[in-house]
C-alpha cells in the first residue's frame, strides 16, 4: 500500500497534536483525480480548528484547504489526459446549483475531507483549475481560499467598480493582501486598517492610497479624511468586533458592507437607526462558486497578478508556519513548500 508525508490533526486544543507522520496514500475514486501537491498554504481557518474553536472537528485529519500540484493519477470517468496538467486546487467541494447561497453538503476541503497539507490530495475533477504560467507552485498555492473568498466579496456580493473606494480591514490577513492585489487590478481606490503601522507601509507599498491602525483613536476620522472627496463606498471586513459598529458610521450613505469572518468576535453594540437611514446594505459571504473561482484565477492571469507572499517554509516546518499565523504577524499569505 502506498504512503505518504502529511500534516495529520490528532487532537484539537494544542500545536504539539499537529504532527507529521506517514500515513496511507488516497486514490482517487470516480470522476476525481489524485493531485501531487507541491506547495500548500495556510488560512486562518487552520488555526482554528487546532484551537478547536471550529465547528464539527473530527480527527485524526490532515489539514489545508490551499494548494498546488500535478494530476498525477485519475479515477473512473475522468480523462486519463489529465494526467501531468498544473492545477489550483479549488477548496469549495458541493457548492451546488444556486449562486447566491451553497448546498446543505457544501464542504471547505481540509476538514472533514483530508486536506493539502500532504504529498498526495484527492478531489473531484472540477475541483481542479488550471494553474497560470505566471506563477510558481508556491505563488499558486497561495492563492484558492482567500482569492475565492476576496474576488466574492469584493466583485459578487461588493459589486466593487473602478473608480470607487474600497476599505480593506485587517491589511495583514492572507484574504486581505489577496483583495488588495484584485481591488487594484480593478481600479479601485484602496484604503487599509491594521493593527501594525508597518503593514499599513507594506499595503502603500503595495498600492493603496493610506490607512489607519486600528489600535490608535481616530482610525475611523482619519480613514474619512483620506477617502475625501468621494468618501468609503465599500468596506470589506473579516474583524468584526467593536471595530464594526465605527465601520457602519464611516462608509457612506447608501455604501456596502461585506463580511465573512469575526477574527475579533462579535460587535458588542450596533445602531439599527443609523443602518437603515444611511440605507447601508449589510451583506455576508462565504466562500464562492466554481464560477466565481474561475473568474479569480482568471483576474489572478489576466493582470499577472502575484499574491503577496509572507513566508515559504519547507512542509517539515510546519509548527512554525502555525505559529506566525497564531501571533499575526504575517503580511500576506503563509505557503508550505512539499519539494525539497
Ligand atoms: N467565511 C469565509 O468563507 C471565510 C474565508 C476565509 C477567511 N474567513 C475568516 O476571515 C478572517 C481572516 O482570515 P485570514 O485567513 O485572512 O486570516 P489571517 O491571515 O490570520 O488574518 C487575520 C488578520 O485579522 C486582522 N485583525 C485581527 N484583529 C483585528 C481587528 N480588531 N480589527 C481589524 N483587523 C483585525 C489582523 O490584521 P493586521 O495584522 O493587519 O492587524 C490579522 O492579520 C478569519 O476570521 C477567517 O476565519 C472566512
Amino acid at each position: 500500500m502506498a504512503t505518504m508525508q502529511a500534516v495529520v490533526l490528532t487532537q484539537p486544543g494544542s500545536l504539539e497534536n499537529l504532527k507529521l507522520e506517514t500515513v496511507v496514500a488516497p486514490k482517487p475514486g470516480v470522476g476525481e483525480v489524485l493531485v501531487e501537491v507541491m506547495a500548500s498554504a495556510l488560512n486562518h481557518r487552520d488555526v482554528w480548528i487546532v484551537q478547536g474553536r471550529y465547528p464539527n472537528i473530527k480527527t485524526p485529519v490532515i489539514l489545508g484547504s490551499d494548494g498546488a500540484g500535478i494530476i498525477r493519477e485519475v479515477g473512473e470517468g475522468v480523462d486519463p489526459s489529465c494526467v501531468g496538467r498544473q492545477v489550483i486546487i479549488n477548496p469549495s467541494l458541493n457548492w451546488g446549483n444556486n449562486p447566491r447561497v451553497q448546498s446543505s453538503q457544501y464542504k471547505i476541503l481540509g476538514l472533514p475531507d483530508n486536506g493539502t497539507q500532504a504529498e498526495y490530495v484527492v478531489v473531484p475533477i472540477q475541483n481542479v483549475v488550471d494553474k497560470p504560467e505566471h506563477l510558481t507552485m508556491e505563488e499558486a498555492a497561495a492563492i484558492p481560499l482567500g482569492g475565492l473568498t476576496g474576488y466574492r466579496a469584493l466583485f459578487t456580493q461588493g459589486k466593487l467598480q473602478a473608480g470607487e473606494t474600497v476599505l480593506l480591514t485587517g491589511i495583514g490577513g492572507g484574504v486581505a493582501t489577496l483583495m488588495l492585489k484584485m481591488a487594484l487590478a480593478a481600479g479601485a481606490r484602496v484604503l487599509v486598517t491594521s493593527g501594525s503601522d508597518e503593514k499599513i507601509k507594506k499595503a502603500v507599498n503595495l498600492g493603496a492610497l493610506g490607512g489607519a491602525n486600528y489600535n490608535e483613536e481616530g482610525w475611523g476620522e482619519k480613514l474619512m479624511a483620506l477617502a475625501e472627496p468621494n468618501g468609503i463606498d465599500l468596506i470589506v471586513d473579516s474583524a468584526g468586533g467593536d471595530g464594526f459598529f465605527e465601520l457602519t458610521r464611516i462608509v457612506n450613505p447608501g455604501g456596502r458592507i461585506v463580511f465573512f469572518g469575526a477574527t475579533a468576535g462579535n460587535p458588542s453594540k450596533l445602531d439599527q437607526r443609523r443602518m437603515f437611514w444611511k440605507q447601508i446594505t449589510l451583506q455576508g459571504t462565504t466562500m464562492g462558486t466554481p464560477q466565481d473561482f474561475s473568474e479569480m484565477v482568471r483576474l489572478f492571469d489576466v493582470h499577472k497578478l502575484k499574491p503577496p507572499i509572507d513566508r515559504v517554509f519547507p512542509l517539515t516546518e510546519f509548527r512554525s508556519a502555525y505559529l506566525r499565523m497564531w501571533k499575526s504577524e504575517q503580511f500576506g499569505k503563509i505557503v508550505l513548500r512539499h519539494t525539497a
